[in-house]
């Protein structure tokens, strides 16, 4: 079973695989649940993946187009409700605006 360790912070939460980044963080009480629950349409669950990134489903065109709209967006960024676990660990980072920690 992976494990999610959110920054800042590092509270760390198992997560069962397939389960999205999101789904993990909302478990964790790290995010609320963003304004298009989870269909890659708002971009508030926009978070950098420290590492572990290779260990998350690959980015689909979906996800792409949305965080080319988004200010900030960076090599690391990942929609948390796009992004789903496999077998390992990530470390992400939770953007100011919707850190909870
Ligand atoms: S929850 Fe809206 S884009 Fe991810």
């Amino acid at each position: 079973m992976p494990i999610l360790t959110i920054m800042p912070g590092g509270t760390t939460v198992n997560v069962a695989e397939g389960s999205s980044v999101l789904e993990a963080l909302v478990a964790a009480n790290s995010m609320v649940i963003p304004k298009c629950n989870g269909n890659a349409e708002c971009g508030s669950c926009h978070i950098f993946v420290q590492e572990g990134r290779k260990g998350l489903s690959k980015i689909q065109r979906v996800e792409h187009e949305r965080l080319d709209s988004i200010i900030g967006v960076g090599s690391k960024s990942r929609l948390a409700c796009e992004a789903k676990f496999g077998t390992e660990d990530a470390i992400v980072e939770l953007l100011g605006f919707n850190s909870g920690l």
